[in-house]
C-alpha cells in the first residue's frame, strides 16, 4: 500500500500540516500572554522533512513570533548561574497542603513571603510594611482572586470592570471567563462614565505601549487594582516605592521565570486580602509549594548577587543583565525605525532610577509599533512580511498599532529587527 504514496501526497500532507501550524499560532492573538504552544518563535514553516524532500525547499522563509511575552531572553542569565539556582526535592517533601497555619494566607510558605520582602526592600519599587502578601499561581490568578475580593457579593448587577485602552489584552476575557455575576468587563476607563462602583486595573507600565499610568476614572465608589508585573529596574526608572491598596508582581517578568507561574499580591486591608486568599483556597487549594520553593531560591539568588558592597560588575546581576539587553535592544530597534518611515514608536521620557541612580529613558518589555501612512492592518502587514504580533484592536485601539514582544530569544529578537530593516511599502 506504501507504493502508492506519492511524493505528490507527502508534499500535500506535510503542507497541510504547516497550513494548520501557522494557522494555530497566528489565532493565538486572542488568548492568554502565556499562551505558547512552541518552542522557539522562529517558526519553520517546515520544521521537519518527508525523508524524501525537505519542505523548506517549498517555503523557505521562516515565521518570526513576536506575539506572545515569552520572557525567554532570561534564560542565558539563569544558564550562567549554573548550579547557584538548582533545587532539588525529595519525595518526603511538600506533601501537606498547608505551610503556615498563623498567616492569613496560609499556603504562603514563609522562605518566599521573606524574600519577596527583601527583594521590595532592595529595589525600593513597593512598600512591603504592613501588608499583606497574598501568593498566587501567577498573577493570572490573583487578577481572578482580586476581582473577586474586591466585588460586592450582594450586588444586584455585575461591578464593572474597566482599564484605560491600550489595555493588556487578556483582561476582557479573563474578566468574563466565567460570565461571573459579580463583575464584567466594561470596555475603555476613558469612556467609563457610570456613578455606580467600579474597578479599575492601572497596569504601569502598561502592557502594550509601556508608560506610566495612574487611575483615570477617579470616583469615590471606585476600587482601584494595580498591575505593576514590569515595574522593575531593567525596564523602568524606578521613581518610587508604590503604595497603593493593591498591587500585583509577578515573577514571569521580574526573573523571566514564566513557567514557573508564581505572582504575588500587596495588599493593604486585611478584609480584601482574606477574600482573595479564599478564592485561592477554593481555585486551587493554594498554591505549588515545588514552586514557591524554587521562587524562593531564585529571589534570593538575585538579593545575594546585591549583597556586597562594591559596584555590581556588567552582567554579574539579574537587573543589570536584564537592563543591559533591553538597552542593547531599544537601541537597535530604534535605529531600524528611524530609518523606515513605514514605521513608528513612542517616545518616552528619561527619569531617574532611585535603585540604579542612572537616567534613562523607559525600555518596555514590549514595542508598540505604529505602521504610518495607508496600512491601516498593522498586523496583517507585518503577517505577510512574515512577522507575527498582535494587533491594536486587541488591546482596545486602531489596528494601525501592534505589540511585539522585546523579551524573546536572541536570534529571534536579531532575525526580526533584520526583516523589519528590509521591509518596504
Ligand atoms: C500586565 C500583565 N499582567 C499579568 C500578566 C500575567 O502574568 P503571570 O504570568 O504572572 O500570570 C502578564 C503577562 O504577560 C502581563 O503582561
Amino acid at each position: 500500500m506504501y507504493k502508492f504514496v506519492s511524493l505528490r501526497h507527502v508534499l500535500l500532507v506535510s503542507l497541510a500540516i504547516n497550513v494548520g501550524l501557522l494557522w494555530r499560532f497566528t489565532n493565538e492573538g486572542n488568548g492568554s500572554d502565556a499562551n505558547v504552544r512552541r518552542k522557539t518563535n522562529v517558526i519553520r514553516s517546515s520544521s521537519f522533512t518527508t525523508g524524501l524532500i525537505s519542505v523548506d525547499e517549498v517555503q523557505p522563509q521562516e515565521f518570526i513570533s513576536l506575539q506572545v511575552g515569552d520572557p525567554t531572553m532570561y534564560t542565558r542569565f539563569w544558564r550562567e548561574m549554573g548550579n547557584k539556582t538548582t533545587v532539588v526535592l525529595s519525595g518526603d517533601q511538600h506533601l501537606s497542603y498547608i505551610s503556615n497555619v498563623k498567616n492569613l494566607c496560609w499556603f504562603l510558605e514563609p522562605k518566599l513571603e521573606s524574600a519577596i520582602t527583601r527583594l521590595h526592600q532592595l529595589v525600593g519599587n513597593a512598600v512591603v510594611d504592613d501588608r499583606h502578601i497574598v501568593v498566587g499561581t501567577g498573577s493570572s490568578q490573583l487578577y481572578h482572586a482580586a476581582l473577586y475580593a474586591l466585588s460586592s457579593l450582594d450586588a444586584s448587577e455585575p461591578m464593572s470592570v474597566v482599564a484605560a485602552a491600550p489595555y493588556y489584552s487578556s483582561y476582557p476575557s479573563m474578566t468574563d471567563l466565567l460570565k461571573s455575576g459579580l463583575h464584567k468587563w466594561d470596555g475603555d476607563a476613558h469612556k467609563f462614565n457610570k456613578t455606580k462602583p467600579y474597578i479599575e486595573v492601572v497596569t504601569s507600565p502598561n502592557n502594550p505601549d509601556g508608560f506610566i499610568r495612574k487611575p483615570v476614572v477617579n470616583h469615590e465608589n471606585g476600587r482601584v487594582v494595580h498591575d505593576l508585573a514590569y515595574y522593575w529596574p531593567q525596564y523602568t526608572p524606578i521613581s518610587s516605592p508604590v503604595d497603593h491598596e493593591l498591587v500585583m508582581f509577578t515573577v514571569s517578568k521580574a526573573t523571566g521565570h514564566a513557567g514557573m507561574r508564581i505572582g504575588w499580591a500587596l495588599v493593604k486591608d486585611e478584609e480584601v486580602a482574606k477574600k482573595m486568599v479564599k478564592y485561592i483556597e477554593l481555585n486551587s487549594i493554594g498554591v505549588s509549594k515545588d514552586s514557591q520553593l524554587r521562587a524562593t531560591k531564585i529571589l534570593q539568588a538575585v538579593i545575594d548577587s546585591y549583597d556586597h558592597t562594591s559596584i555590581p560588575e556588567e552582567g554579574e546581576t539579574l537587573f543589570e543583565f536584564g537592563f543591559n539587553l533591553m538597552a542593547e535592544r531599544w537601541k537597535k530597534l530604534r535605529t531600524v525605525v528611524k530609518q523606515n518611515p513605514i514605521f513608528s514608536l513612542p517616545n518616552y521620557s528619561p527619569g531617574l532610577c532611585s535603585f540604579s541612580g542612572r537616567t534613562f529613558e523607559p525600555q518596555p518589555a514590549f514595542a508598540w509599533l505604529k505602521c504610518e501612512g495607508q496600512i491601516e492592518d498593522c498586523e496583517s502587514f507585518l503577517r505577510s512580511h512574515k512577522i507575527l504580533t498582535r494587533g491594536g484592536e486587541k488591546f482596545g485601539v486602531s489596528t494601525k498599532h501592534v505589540r511585539i514582544s522585546m523579551v524573546d530569544e536572541d536570534n529571534t529578537f536579531d532575525l526580526f529587527a533584520e526583516r523589519l530593516s528590509t521591509i518596504r511599502q
